[in-house]
């Protein structure tokens, strides 16, 4: 490998980083200055850099975060521009990184940072992945979180076990730390949607490395958040459910595949919903109920879409109407495409017409997401 001459390195003043600590934020405006004073205290001794990956938060988190760079030569800011989430998030930071390990925590100290040295030995030792646990041995989550959330987490970690064996007591931590040449080695294969990196990650490397993963766990207190909001959500918990299916289905069927084809289920409901409407209720005859229906189940798809399967490419002001002009557009062609494979079958006699129907139907799904994905949610 050709590295500069060691005369052009000032080892005075500058030490490789052994350990970059990823930041993700968004409107952690409040939080960022202490938990680098935090993190300082915390890992004193270690080389170490703060990456703080922010997605262009209206608070002013990325404009704070180079002000911090400008005096400490260990932090630096990804200002990421048009782009949302906290699974890409995470992973661009640690593609940043040319530390020998990379840890990811979260900005608004919910995490206890004093436990990252710890965590970091047990990487050295030979863990390919250290998880900071809120559940296991003495580490507790109750101040943390509300009754409601604490029952989400509990039913989303037996999910996630359906995944990860028992090997973990925490699948849905956001805190973890590992070296960094394992996340290049599976990088490509990690989804870049919702919120469970750690998750995906354990899952993906098993599959990728044909072994369980070794993994260790710390456990820590899970602290209230010190200031703001958090960024928890209906689609957050809709992201992490299609997460599931597609580690289930090996990959095959992309979390954003998958909600797609479940915000078309609801299309259909829609679609039956007001054609009963129109053709009962309002008199009309049956073709126009019919196309009164099918506008309003696309439109209503279109928006879910919108909103949940490409909440991180989100349309909005006369991009919004353009993208719904061409919504219509692909869904016209994907009916075409369902009723000609449909009818083929049927009258081939390759399929009764039940099968068909089936087969009609998953083929203009697959169409329309392939097609909007191309047209409409670039
Ligand atoms: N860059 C970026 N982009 N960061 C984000 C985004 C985003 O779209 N959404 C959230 N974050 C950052 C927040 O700023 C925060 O630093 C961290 O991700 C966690 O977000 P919170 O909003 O605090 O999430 P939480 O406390 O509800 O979730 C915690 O518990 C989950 C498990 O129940 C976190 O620890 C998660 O990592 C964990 O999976
Ligand atoms: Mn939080």
């Amino acid at each position: 490998m050709n590295t500069a001459p060691a005369s052009e390195i000032d080892t005075a003043t500058w030490t490789a980083p052994v350990l970059s600590v990823i930041v993700p934020t968004f409107n952690e405006r409040d939080n960022i200055a202490p938990l680098v004073d935090k993190l300082e205290a915390a890992l004193a001794g270690i080389a170490f850099e703060v990456i703080i990956v922010d997605d262009n938060s209206p608070d002013g988190t990325a404009e704070l975060a180079k002000t911090l760079a400008v005096h400490k030569p260990h932090v630096r800011c990804i200002h990421r521009i048009g782009r949302r989430g906290l699974s890409s998030a995470c992973i661009e930071g640690m593609a940043s990184s040319s530390a020998e390990f990379v840890a990811v925590i979260d900005a608004d100290h919910q995490h206890d940072e004093a436990i990252l040295p710890k965590m970091l030995e047990k990487a050295q030792a030979g863990a390919d992945v250290v998880v900071g646990t809120r559940y296991s041995g003495e580490g507790s989550s109750q101040s943390g979180f509300t009754a409601s959330r604490q029952m989400g987490s509990t039913l989303a970690t037996q999910l996630s076990g359906i995944l990860t064996g028992k090997a973990l007591s925490d699948p849905m931590s956001g805190f973890f730390l590992m070296r960094r040449s394992l996340f290049n080695e599976i990088v490509p294969s990690l989804s870049r949607e919702g919120f469970k990196i750690l998750l995906d990650i354990i899952a993906t490397g098993n599959r990728q490395l044909g072994r369980k993963l070794a993994i260790a766990e710390v456990p820590y207190d899970f602290r209230p958040r010190h200031a703001g909001e958090s960024k928890m959500s209906a689609l957050v918990v809709a992201q992490f459910l299609g997460l599931i299916v597609s580690q289930i289905s090996r990959g095959l069927l992309p979390t954003s595949f998958l909600l797609f084809a479940l915000v078309g289920a609801s299309g259909v409901l829609v679609h039956l919903v007001v054609l009963t409407f129109a053709f009962e209720a309002l008199d009309f005859n049956f073709a126009n109920s019919q196309i009164v229906a099918t506008l309003v189940a696309m439109t209503t798809n279109y928006i879910l879409n919108n909103e949940l399967t490409y909440a991180d490419k989100k349309l909005r002001g006369v991009k919004f109407w353009t993208g719904l002009l061409s919504f219509y557009v692909v869904c016209s062609f994907g009916a075409i495409a369902n009723i000609s494979v449909a009818s083929v079958l049927f009258e081939a006699h390759l399929a009764n017409f039940l099968i068909a129907g089936i087969a009609g139907v998953v083929m203009s799904v697959v169409f329309n997401y392939a097609v909007t994905r191309m047209f409409t949610w670039r």
